[in-house]
């Protein structure tokens, strides 16, 4: 494989711009029987908090048209355990290490952010300010403006790695609080996190999940998270790590075209674990086809200015900032 596809991401050198969702990759290895992990760009792994949690009971997953909707409620083992498990990870693989973090109160967060600072196996944060499926924390974070400024600035402020802010989908004005995690310092934005919905058991007459709402996924949310990642890249300087419903080339094409610089696979991979591999192949013809040097070249290529301003925001090949 040429260099097409090698990008910087948050000051990282990335073999490829294709990572994992969170809560779709386990632990990093859950997928090596498919296929190397070291293809990809950066692993994002399951998300953690400080204590171990079982998540939500009952039906934590109902089918829905082009998608799906889950209530994992951020089943996780516990910052304690995940310290013990990610170095014989890291033995495995040699691609950055993102790991998502996640709290109930403000504290919370500003705790477990203290802990994956001490990790060195941790190269990136993602910090999960979106969850729809736990009460407290979580998406009230991500959904109110101020709370999601407090968050980040707490964080920020015991955080030296490189900080990707992962927002909530479930508001009105996304580019609000996209500058304003930006304003507090993190170093890119990830989005979108699922979209709040229900669906409902005609012959029981109840809702299918336990926690009668869910989050949706797949290709049904593609058009929410591409339309909110072009509003959000011709807003801010630092770059978004795009996911939602991406299951082709075709669609990470239409991701890095809105102003991803990056892009995560979530859902997509349920039904075909070797999507990564496909679509890291797909880019490269797609780049050789077009005599495209470098994929970071069409980043926001979709935008009125064909993303030349957003891309020299961004710097040469979107350095991380500040
Ligand atoms: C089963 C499942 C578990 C998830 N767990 C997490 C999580 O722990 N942390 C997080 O930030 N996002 C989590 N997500 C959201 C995904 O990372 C992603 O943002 C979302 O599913 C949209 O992408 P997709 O349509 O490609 O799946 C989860 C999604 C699914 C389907």
């Amino acid at each position: 494989m040429s260099n097409r596809l090698n990008i910087s991401f948050l000051g990282k050198k990335l073999n490829n711009p294709i990572m994992t969702a969170s809560g779709c990759f386990g632990y990093g290895l859950e997928y090596k029987d498919y296929f190397n992990p070291n293809e990809l760009g950066a692993a994002v792994l399951k998300g953690i908090t400080m204590e171990p949690r079982n998540g939500n009971p009952g039906t934590r997953i109902a089918e829905t048209p082009s998608g799906m909707l889950n209530s994992v409620g951020l089943e996780n083992p516990g910052i304690e355990e995940f310290k013990k498990i990610i170095p014989s990870i890291k033995k495995e693989l040699n691609i950055p290490l993102v790991a998502n973090i996640n709290g109930k109160i403000l504290e919370e967060y500003i705790a477990i952010a203290k802990e994956v600072e001490q990790i060195e196996e941790i190269e990136m944060v993602e910090l999960n300010i979106s969850c729809p499926n736990v009460k407290d924390g979580g998406m009230a974070f991500g959904a109110n403006p101020e709370m999601a400024r407090l968050v980040t600035r707490e964080v920020r402020k015991v955080l030296s790695k490189p900080m990707i802010v992962k927002l909530s989908p479930n508001v009105t004005n996304i580019v609000e609080i996209a500058k304003i995690v930006e304003e507090e310092g993190a170093n890119g934005v990830a989005l979108i996190n699922t979209l709040l919905g229900m669906a409902v058991d005609i012959r029981k007459r109840k809702p299918i999940l336990g926690n009668i709402m869910g989050g949706l996924s797949g290709p049904a949310v593609k058009p929410v998270a591409l339309r909110m990642i072009y509003q959000v890249s011709q807003a801010v300087s630092i770059p978004v790590l795009g996911m939602g419903g991406i299951s082709s080339t075709e669609d990470a094409i239409e991701f890095i075209m809105v102003g991803a610089s990056a892009i995560s696979l979530g859902t997509g991979m349920f039904a075909n674990p070797t999507l990564p591999i496909e679509i890291k192949k797909g880019l490269e013809k797609y780049c050789i086809e077009n005599n495209i040097d470098n994929i970071s070249e069409i980043v926001g290529a979709a935008h009125p200015d064909g993303g030349a301003a957003y891309r020299s925001r961004l710097g040469g090949n979107n350095e991380i900032k500040g």
